[in-house]
């Protein structure tokens, strides 16, 4: 790319200048010495800036004009051939990379991103939920791009910022061997349950316009380690003892390269999208005495845990993210929220320790959904239940009020079921930090009840219903607030995706703008 700015700046510099004298205008026969070195000059600018062009740009534009694409995306053949054959790789990396590359290659197969990337999946039906904002915002193609010429350069040139973020950001993400990811997916559960942002967010890379193939040139690396699929086959819970390994030695394979050691990590990536985030624990009192593993002290961690107060485990610099919900489950099964009927007053449906007596019951959820049960369960407003069931969607879609009480971790998917299936969230955990706050306006479309309040929690409700509803539930249903939670695929301007690349945009301006006043 950056011969391509030669070109045009080395060409709109010497045309003004000989533009501006009349030079070009004018016959050759009239033409002195200084015209013909002006003439020269230009043509010799033109011949190396086309030079330094191919070198820098070349295998990306052959492809591009035998085919009239874009390189395809996670192509490992292609990556390959740029690591073994062209130069524009080899001059900005030690000699011993690609053989660690090809490594990493070998292992893993070129067909897992084609299964990555859901062809059976009709999205042309979700883009029309989420109206396009601008040229450049919603539903992206990005990579088809047809000639003219002068087409190409537009796309190239956009390629930089092409989703309108705070800035253009490119993200490398590591071609890891099938046991980091990949292999977890042979239970389906990996792709859609709470903790399914890990698998969402890498499928979403793969994919998105701020991908880059080439490593030197990527401000930001994803580290693509799926740690929460390990499903306990008698509980069926995701047992997480295995995690701190797993990406320790993700991180000692991609260590081979140089930019985990360039930055000690400080430019890479990791979801942590289980209970205790960066601490890689479910419990909280194990979780904090582990802490965040030292290797991941620098790193930038994409975390559903956050509390407004100080808590060991987001001792490190971090993104908070939602919880994982299934787009297609919100945006194709059912019409927008506006248009149900709601005829449940106060909706629960979960875990709930019904002996009072029961040391569990106090634990879980510091008791809290304990008294829940004790207290309103026989209430006619209330609709609580403790077991699955399948109906649990059209559920929320027909309650006005649907209860959000922590469980082990203060967060839990219901906030984000309740505000996509426009069930106003009563959050009872204090401290909680919700996510995306800086876009999302929590206080307009949720109620926060303290802990302590909770046994009061029929007359809030009342008193909440009698005085302004309707301006809660008008403020929760636009949406907007739907699409910055859901992890859309493709990614579309303001989805959940999106604030992820927003916030590392942020970073990164925040970053250079730092840098500049050292300098
Ligand atoms: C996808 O959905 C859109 C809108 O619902 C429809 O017009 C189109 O025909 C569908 N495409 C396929 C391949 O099913
Ligand atoms: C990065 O550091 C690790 C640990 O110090 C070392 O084993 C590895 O060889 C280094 N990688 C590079 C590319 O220098
Ligand atoms: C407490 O609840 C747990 C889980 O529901 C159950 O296994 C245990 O037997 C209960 N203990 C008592 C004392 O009721
Ligand atoms: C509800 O109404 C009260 C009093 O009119 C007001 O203070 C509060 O901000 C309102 N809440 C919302 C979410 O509109």
């Amino acid at each position: 790319m950056y011969g391509m700015k030669a070109i045009l700046k080395g060409n709109s510099k010497n045309s003004r200048k000989c533009f501006g004298h009349g030079y070009l205008s004018g016959r050759y026969g009239h033409m002195d010495g200084s015209y013909r070195m002006c003439i020269r000059c230009v043509r010799m600018v033109v011949f190396l800036s086309l030079v330094t062009f191919m070198f820098n740009s070349g295998p990306e534009l052959l492809w591009l004009f035998s085919t009239g694409r874009m390189p395809p995306l996670g192509d490992s053949e292609l990556l390959s051939r740029g690591l073994t054959s062209q130069g524009y790789i080899r001059k900005v990396l030690p000699p011993s990379w690609p053989s660690v590359s090809k490594a990493l290659l070998e292992e893993s197969s070129p067909v897992y991103r084609r299964e990555l990337l859901p062809k059976e999946l009709n999205y042309s039906s979700l883009r029309t939920d989420f109206p396009t904002e601008g040229s450049e915002g919603g539903a992206l193609k990005p990579w088809v791009i047809a000639e003219p010429v002068s087409k190409v350069l537009n796309s190239l040139a956009r390629y930089s910022n092409p989703l309108n973020l705070a800035t253009g950001v490119k993200i490398y993400v590591y071609d890891l061997p099938p046991k980091f990811n990949q292999d977890w997916l042979v239970d389906s559960r990996c792709n859609s349950h709470l903790f399914a942002a890990e698998v969402a967010i890498h499928r979403i890379l793969l994919s998105s316009p701020v991908r880059t193939l080439i490593p030197s040139e990527a401000d930001f690396f994803f580290l693509p380690v799926y740690v929460s699929c390990n499903f306990n086959t008698i509980t069926g819970f995701p047992y997480l003892g295995h995690a701190r390994e797993l990406l320790q030695n993700a991180v000692q394979l991609i260590s081979k390269m140089p930019y985990w050691n360039r930055s000690g990590g400080s430019d890479h990536l990791v979801v942590a999208s289980h209970d205790y985030g960066a601490c890689f624990h479910a419990m909280e009192d194990l979780a904090i005495s582990s802490g965040v593993p030292d290797f991941l002290r620098k790193s930038i961690i994409l975390q559903t845990f956050a509390q407004n107060k100080h808590h060991p485990c987001q001792d490190v610099d971090h993104i908070q993210i939602p919880p994982y919900v299934a787009p297609i489950q919100v945006l194709q099964r059912w019409p927008p929220p506006e248009q149900h009927v709601r005829n449940i007053w106060a909706f629960f449906r979960g875990k709930m320790e019904i002996h009072p007596k029961n040391i569990s019951g106090r634990i879980y959820s510091r008791g809290i959904r304990t008294t829940i049960w004790r207290k309103f369960s026989h209430s006619k407003k209330f609709y609580i239940k403790r077991k699955k069931s399948e109906h649990y969607q059209s559920e929320i879609l027909r309650s006005i009020f649907c209860l959000c009480p922590l469980g082990w971790a203060p967060w839990s998917p219901r906030i984000v079921e309740s505000v996509v299936f426009g069930c106003v969230p009563v959050i009872i955990a204090d401290d909680i930090a919700l996510p995306y706050s800086h876009v999302i306006n929590w206080n307009k479309i949720s109620l926060t009840v303290p802990e302590r309040d909770v046994h009061k929690l029929d007359r809030i409700l009342q008193h909440v219903a009698l005085k302004n509803l309707t301006v809660i539930q008008n403020n929760l249903w636009k949406e907007e607030n739907r699409r910055a939670l859901l992890y859309i695929d493709p990614m579309v301007k303001g989805d959940a995706t999106w604030q992820i690349l927003d916030q590392l945009a942020r970073k990164k301006l925040a970053m250079s703008e730092n840098l500049r006043l050292r300098l």
